[in-house]
């Protein structure tokens, strides 16, 4: 797992916009050629449009370099009060970010590496949307 990812998903979490519940999240999403996506959370004073950092950096992803070409992906979140030099818990993506990150799976067919993290990139859980998200529901058009 490469540091450059980590840094870029903390680059991503110091631009979050969460004044509401003041817990940061930055994402990072590598694609399979090496190119980097980032996205952060972005809410909102009507609380329920608010975006997860997963799927903001999923969006800049596709706009990047395509879904099918996500290889792996770094969450990093925290408490904005929390600093630097303290651990604390990885942040495991929701419900509803798993199911987005499996939409990227579906795509190429492969599984997504997945790297959570605390607020400064420590505490990691190493993943994969598989392992997070079994039985997954991928709509079959024929
Ligand atoms: N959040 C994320 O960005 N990703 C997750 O996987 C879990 C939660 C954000 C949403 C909200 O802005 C804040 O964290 C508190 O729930």
């Amino acid at each position: 797992m490469s540091g450059k990812l980590i840094e870029a998903a903390i680059e991503a979490r110091a631009k979050a916009h969460a004044p509401y519940s003041d817990f940061l999240v930055g994402c990072a999403v590598e694609s399979e050629d090496g190119e980097i996506a980032q996205g952060a959370n972005m809410e909102n004073g009507c609380y329920r449009l608010g975006v997860c950092a997963e799927q903001s950096a999923l969006a800049a992803a596709q706009v990047a370099f395509g879904l099918g070409k996500v290889a792996r992906i770094v969450v990093v979140g925290g408490p904005r009060h929390a600093k630097d030099g303290e651990a604390g818990e990885a942040v495991m993506p929701c419900g509803g970010c798993r199911q987005a990150i499996q939409e990227a799976a579906s795509l190429s067919g492969r599984d997504i590496e997945i790297v959570c993290c605390d607020h400064a990139g420590g505490n990691a859980v190493t993943t994969t949307i598989g392992a997070l998200l079994p039985a997954a529901f991928v709509f079959d058009k024929d």
